[in-house]
């Protein structure tokens, strides 16, 4: 009896399955009313790997679309919402062409509508017909000139949308643009991703429009990003950090998990206090390591209640969550990044404090080894951005990402040890 399992270690969480996040998800509905009555505002979401960023920005997306209604009430907005993602190869030129591309295709079936916005982009056809690449110096169009037309264009094309007559050619009247970037910290330098947002969204101001909305994913380095390229590009969007989910999130990612399965399965699943207990202080509330321990522990369940022992079994065995999660998202940094033993010893000493700062003496007094060797062990961690130093303060140090440093304590601990610690009630997660 094979049974579909409900977690989703490999994807962002669908809409159906996403949990928790109550107040950002309040924030962004806020934003998007704001941006319908006419005040447009810009969000970025910002966290480390796994901790749920593109999950929230798809629920996002089907509010916008009005898939889902507002604060769970029954109002619903209709924004257009175009999705896409960076990375470290991406151009202006591609990214605007991504968007007109988007536009495009929600109107695929839509005669007018399609010929509408083939008018409105006609720039964008001219510039691609020339066939040269924009960075080249013999461009046919400087970039000052494409970012106008760029910004003219969506403007028209936003304006049009949410015009009281737009039923006539799109079939609805929108409530708005969104236009969502996830992995916004893959930004290229050359892309200037502040400095484009940034006069994108004043040009589409000026030319009368006030119902774009743009929202960033994308790692903590991305207020870098922003701020490298144009100082005050970061003041046009309200940062929301996602952070661990807290206990009750846990169980409802949990509950909600179940609710799938057994929508799906004739056998019905269920899970015993030891088994929740497990998860919860396994995960400490990380949402991708939730989503793998639960995978692997509903695979390793046989009876059809999960307990403490398929956890467990399911987190440490051969082929378990362990490994998957290190596979995913941190072996690299573990192993192949840091090729010495010496350096994994500062990481096992620094992850016992999760990413709090710790003293460089602090590490000494645990560290085995020669002072110099220390000194080049936490040298090099640095250089590879996996622990950062206190700005202003020498000497003080602590890892990049706490789900790293929770992934490290798992993996270098007993599992004896770790059950013997749950079992003394020593929760991490509020
Ligand atoms: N709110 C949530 N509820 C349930 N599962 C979630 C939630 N947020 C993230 N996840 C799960 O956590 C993992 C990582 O999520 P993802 O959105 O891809 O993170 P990020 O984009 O920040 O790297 C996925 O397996 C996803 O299913
Ligand atoms: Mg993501």
């Amino acid at each position: 009896m094979a049974r579909i399992n409900p977690f989703a270690p490999n994807s962002p969480a669908p809409p159906g399955m996403f949990a928790g996040r109550l107040h950002q998800v309040d924030a962004l509905e806020q934003s998007l009313m704001q941006t319908r009555a006419g005040r447009p505002k810009n969000f970025m979401l910002t966290g480390e790997r796994g901790i749920g960023k593109t999950s929230l920005l798809q629920y996002f997306k089907w509010v916008a679309e009005g898939r889902i209604p507002i604060g769970g009430g029954t109002d619903k907005v209709n924004f257009l919402v175009v999705d896409l993602d960076i990375d470290s190869s991406t151009t202006d030129l591609g990214l605007i062409r991504r968007v007109e591309l988007g536009l495009q295709r929600k109107f695929s079936e839509a005669e007018r509508a399609r010929s509408y916005i083939k008018i409105c982009w006609e720039f964008l056809q001219r510039v691609e017909a020339c066939g040269v690449s924009l960075n080249s110096k013999d461009t046919p169009i400087d970039p000052e000139t494409l970012y106008d037309q760029f910004a003219y264009s969506l403007a028209n094309t936003t304006s049009r949308l949410t015009d009281p007559d737009a039923t006539s050619i799109f079939g609805a009247k929108y409530d708005g643009v969104l236009i969502l970037i996830d992995e916004a910290d893959n930004a290229p330098k050359s892309l200037r991703l502040g400095s484009f947002l940034k006069l994108l969204s004043e040009r589409v101001g000026r030319a009368g429009c006030d119902h774009l909305m743009i929202g960033l994913a994308g790692m903590t380095t991305l207020r870098e990003v922003l701020r490298d390229s144009h100082p005050s590009s970061l003041r046009i969007f309200d940062e929301l950090p996602l952070d661990a989910l807290s206990a009750d999130e846990v169980n409802r990612v949990i509950d909600r998990a179940l609710e799938v399965a057994n929508e799906q399965n004739d056998d019905k699943t269920s899970i015993d206090d030891g088994g929740r207990q497990a998860l919860t202080f396994l995960s400490e509330g990380y949402p991708h390591f939730i989503q793998q321990f639960g995978f692997s522990a509903f695979d390793t369940d046989k009876d059809l209640k999960i307990d403490r022992d398929d956890v467990f079994r399911g987190a440490f065995g051969a082929m378990g969550a362990m490994e998957k999660i290190g596979d995913r998202y941190y072996r690299d940094n573990f192993y192949n990044k840091i090729q010495k033993d010496s350096y994994r010893q500062v990481l096992r000493i620094m992850a016992a404090n999760g990413d709090l700062w710790i003293s460089k003496a602090h590490i000494r007094s645990k560290f085995r080894g020669k002072t110099t060797t220390l000194d080049n062990a936490i040298h090099a961690l640095l250089r590879r951005k996996i622990i950062l130093s206190k700005e202003g303060e020498r000497g003080i140090y602590r890892l990049q990402h706490r789900g790293f440093g929770l992934w490290i304590n798992l993996y270098t601990s007993d599992q004896q040890e770790i059950k013997t610690r749950m079992e003394s009630g020593e929760f991490n997660i509020p």
